[in-house]
């Protein structure tokens, strides 16, 4: 085949809809980066600004800006695969670049190489990069998105059907939206992709709303650390993702979805792809326009107006708020914007019912969430528990416990975005309330655990330079604050000054509170919770830090 020219490419695009970042990657597919002529002939062919342009390109971390760029290692450096070797791995490899947590921290390391992803602790033994299914449950309740995930062929169309699928999207047509409407509503479910609003209540506010092409955006950006349950529900059960849009789509009167996924599971598209060819072919998506948009490689982008400017080919700053999505979201129609998670429980309980899934959590919690659960434990991997469940439980019962014979000193939750939890409250129950009384919540509910021998002020190093390089720099406070903490957190390089430990914990706490009271989205409200944590549980090896790195009056 011919090599496509610049104007193929921009033709093939320009009238479809949220063009830019296919686009993007189609000029990135072809010439190996994106050059400075590529981004003229995109300007031109969208008119689009060109110096708007040049900024958006260049905020993506994928989006190579060099010649041969997309050929280049990438590899993870996200908190547990420094733990498995990242330093070591990446030197070995010529000319790799850092990436941040690729969504696979159950196994061993992630290379990017153009659109393969590897796997392995050392070059010689790299090989292409598994998905691994939920392990068995080792539960006692009942699960609800992975009921089903573990039966064979699951992922085909046939195999979907033949354990259940596409019963819900057919009782959705036969009873209504107000049906759908009431059960989700009714069932409790909540977002599953960090902040926990009601699914029922969003859904019904775009059906009320005013204004059409309305439109059902599946965030499947998952690029916080730590989580890796999207990609997994994907790659095994992607007719759950596209029937649970479906029956958003009826229940709101969308006609057009989009599923942003992100750039590092270039494996996930050819399945998402199929799954929305197969129900197409089979006339379930009757009046549904479902399309996949790959992302660029940007964690902000995971917030959802981040996520719908970037869809809309503008620059990727997460937008004020209100108005909302509901009302003003893609092309400021009203929108649904639902986690890979939520959407994949709605044929399950309009299946089961609303009472069905209450009854899924302990005590008075309704449901079930997976947790992607990596670091210091035995078995590490995707788990659907009730919410409600033990955190000891999870990682010593359902996990195996902690390797090595040590014991648990830190579990992080929502994935970093939670900061840490330790000491007594690792007794704490996976529970927003419960959580959130420690000054912690679930979120998508990526836990990571570190054992005793860790050191936590690294960690926390670590987890604050991603949010500084994540910061969209929108705001001053995030912007900064990330990178003052980050410094203040680097062993050796920036004194406490000559007063010491309190001087150090004044301007870290100071610097987190003006950063939660003035940052616009939440990456730069939750960044110091990973600051509060270290100092609520670690005071002792904040005070060994600080100590190492203060300066003496004298030079000071
Ligand atoms: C910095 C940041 C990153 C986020 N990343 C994701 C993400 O990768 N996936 C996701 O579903 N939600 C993410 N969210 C939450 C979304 O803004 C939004 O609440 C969610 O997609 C709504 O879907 P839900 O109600 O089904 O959870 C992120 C939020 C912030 C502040
Ligand atoms: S809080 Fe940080 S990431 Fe969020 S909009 Fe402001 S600068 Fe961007």
């Amino acid at each position: 085949m011919s090599r496509p020219t610049d104007d193929d490419l921009i033709d093939a695009w320009r009238a479809q809809p949220a063009p830019l970042l296919p686009l993007l990657h189609a000029f990135h597919d072809r010439d190996g980066f994106v050059s400075d002529a590529a981004i003229r002939a995109i300007a031109r062919g969208l008119r689009l600004p060109l110096a708007d342009l040049f900024g958006t390109v260049t905020f993506y971390h994928h989006l190579s800006r060099v010649p041969g760029g997309k050929r280049k290692p990438r590899v993870c450096d996200g908190p547990v695969c420094r733990m498995r070797g990242y330093t070591e791995l990446s030197a070995s490899l010529p000319g790799a670049t850092p990436m941040p947590c690729a969504g696979r921290c159950d196994g061993p390391i992630p290379v990017l190489q153009e659109d393969s992803v590897l796997v392995g602790t050392s070059k010689d033994a790299l090989t292409e990069a598994p998905s691994p299914l939920p392990p068995a449950y080792p539960g006692q309740g009942t699960e609800c998105v992975f009921a089903n995930i573990r039966e064979p062929d699951r992922a085909t169309l046939d195999g979907y059907r033949r354990t259940g699928g596409y019963v819900a999207l057919e009782t959705a047509q036969k009873r209504g939206a107000g049906f759908v409407l009431r059960t989700i509503t009714k069932s409790g479910l909540a977002g599953r992709g960090g902040a926990g609003f009601p699914t029922g209540r969003k859904w019904q506010a775009v059906a009320d709303a005013e204004g059409t092409p309305k439109t059902i955006v599946c965030n499947a950006d998952e690029g916080e650390p730590g989580c890796f349950k999207d990609r997994a529900l994907m790659d095994h059960d992607p007719h759950a993702l596209v029937e649970g849009m479906a029956i958003a789509a009826l229940a709101t009167g969308a006609s057009r979805g989009f599923i942003y996924l992100r750039y590092e599971y270039p494996q996930t598209i050819p399945i998402l792809q199929q799954a929305i060819d197969d129900a197409k072919a089979a006339g379930l998506l009757e009046g549904f326009d479902l399309m996949i948009r790959r992302g660029a490689g940007a964690y902000v982008c995971g917030e959802e107006t981040s996520l719908l400017n970037s869809l809309e080919g503008k620059h990727p700053f997460p937008r004020n708020r209100p108005p909302y999505p509901v009302t003003h979201g893609y092309e400021d129609k009203p929108t649904v914007v639902n986690n890979v998670e939520t959407l994949c429980a709605v044929a399950p309980i309009l299946v089961q019912g609303a009472d069905w899934y209450q009854g899924l959590g302990l005590g008075e919690h309704a449901g079930t969430k997976v947790i992607s659960l990596s670091g210091d434990v035995l078995r590490p991997g995707n788990y659907e528990v009730p919410i409600g469940l033990p955190l000891q439980t999870l990682i010593d019962e359902w996990a195996g416990g902690v390797p090595g014979g040590r014991t648990v000193q830190a579990a992080t939750m929502a994935g970093l975005s939670g900061g840490f939890v330790a000491k007594d409250d690792l007794s704490v129950t996976l529970d927003e309330p419960a959580l959130r009384a420690k000054g912690s919540f679930l979120g998508a509910g990526g836990i990571m655990v570190f054992d005793d021998s860790r050191d936590m002020v690294e960690v926390s190093r670590q987890a604050m330079h991603f949010f500084a390089d994540e910061s969209c720099g929108k705001c001053f406070p995030c912007r900064i604050g990330t990178q003052r903490l980050t410094e203040r957190l680097t062993q050796g390089e920036h004194g406490a000054g000559p007063k010491g430990l309190p001087q150090w914990t004044d301007e870290v706490r100071d610097i987190g509170d003006t950063m939660k009271a003035t940052s616009a989205c939440g990456l730069g409200v939750a960044a110091p919770l990973i600051t509060d944590s270290l100092l609520r549980y670690f005071p002792d090896q904040v005070e060994r830090h600080v100590a190492a790195t203060s300066q003496p009056e004298d030079q000071a």
